[in-house]
């Protein structure tokens, strides 16, 4: 062994017994070119998915059907913002840069969760996303709480926090339509209809199509694989879909006492692999979307560019004198 491999295992047996000791992985530690990748493509999806995702929502702002509600949906689309945010930020101490990510995600470099490509139709979605995509992705999400990688790790923290406020004033906004006329009760349904299938595809390929899970879990960012988190949620959601009264759109949904789990029906795969691929029925819409948005705010990201140019000759100039 040469000195420098000498160096390297070193660094990778350091890393090894951090992750190991479920210590966490910190941005001035050494870490395998691997590891690094995989975070940064991970959390930089993540964050891209908490911008995107504010699209479908953002589209009943206008049109809430109370000040209440419409307050309750516009600090929930502030939060989802404030989540890409941390993310970002978390992405930026593994070396990259968020213009940088921004332009991977308008050039379709970069992937968002395919849940977001699919069209709002009625109210009772936003209900219906508040419910079971925020809470499917409070399943992913809270066991990346403990991820190895400190920065993703506390983030996750408050993010946690936040969507269980925005499940909760989604489920409440659904048992208060389903108070109400005949009408109201079959937009639900007709939401959930609609909403579940894709909400199971959150989680991912199944574990035998999913190919990079080991390693991520063998690096404790991953906890859980997919068809794991995915019984989580259909075992945390019957309940609360019977509480609610309204049901969920698969015969094959049954109690197996055995494995104290619900059984449930296989997800349309294909479909999955299409909305990735690009063609689902809003990604074109919600990129072009984002790609104008990003445009439109240029002059503010200029502005405060100059003003931080501005202030910093400030100071310089103000050094320059208290030092003669
Ligand atoms: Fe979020
Ligand atoms: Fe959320």
């Amino acid at each position: 062994m040469t000195a420098t491999e000498t160096d390297v295992a070193a660094l990778e047996a350091r890393f090894d017994a951090v992750v190991a000791a479920e210590q966490r992985i910190e941005p001035r530690d050494w870490m395998p070119d691997a590891y690094r990748a995989t975070l940064v493509r991970q959390i930089a999806q993540h964050a891209h998915s908490e911008i995107i995702g504010m699209q479908p929502e953002g589209n009943w702002l206008t049109r809430a059907p109370s000040l209440r509600r419409k307050a309750t949906l516009l600090a929930k689309a502030q939060d989802e913002a404030g989540h890409g945010l941390y993310l970002y930020a978390a992405a930026e101490t593994l070396g990259v840069d968020r213009a940088e990510l921004t332009e991977k995600l308008v050039d379709g470099r970069q992937k968002y969760s395919s849940i977001f490509n699919y069209p709002t139709l009625t109210f009772a979605d936003v209900g219906v996303i508040g419910w079971l995509v925020d809470g499917a992705a409070i399943c992913n999400q809270v066991p990346l709480c403990r991820c190895s990688y400190g920065p993703y790790a506390r983030a996750m923290v408050r993010v946690c926090k936040e969507e269980s406020f925005h499940q909760r004033q989604g489920y409440e906004l659904l048992m208060t339509m389903m108070r109400g006329t005949t009408a109201q009760r079959r937009m639900v349904q007709d939401a959930v209809d609609r909403w579940w299938w894709p909400s199971l595809m959150m989680f991912g390929p199944p574990d035998d199509d999913s190919p990079n899970t080991a390693r991520s879990m063998g690096w404790r960012i991953k906890r859980h694989t997919n068809d794991e988190l995915r019984q989580r949620f259909v075992d945390m959601t019957v309940p609360q879909a019977e509480h609610l009264g309204v049901t969920l759109p698969d015969p094959a949904l049954a109690w197996n006492a055995e494995r104290g789990s619900w059984d449930f029906g296989e997800p349309d795969w294909s479909e999955l692999k299409q909305v990735i691929k690009g063609q689902g029925p809003c990604n074109a819409q919600r990129v072009e979307r984002r790609r104008a948005a990003h445009e439109d705010g240029a002059w503010v990201r200029e502005a405060a560019l100059a003003y931080a140019q501005k202030q910093a000759g400030q100071r310089q100039a103000e050094q320059k004198r208290s030092a003669q």
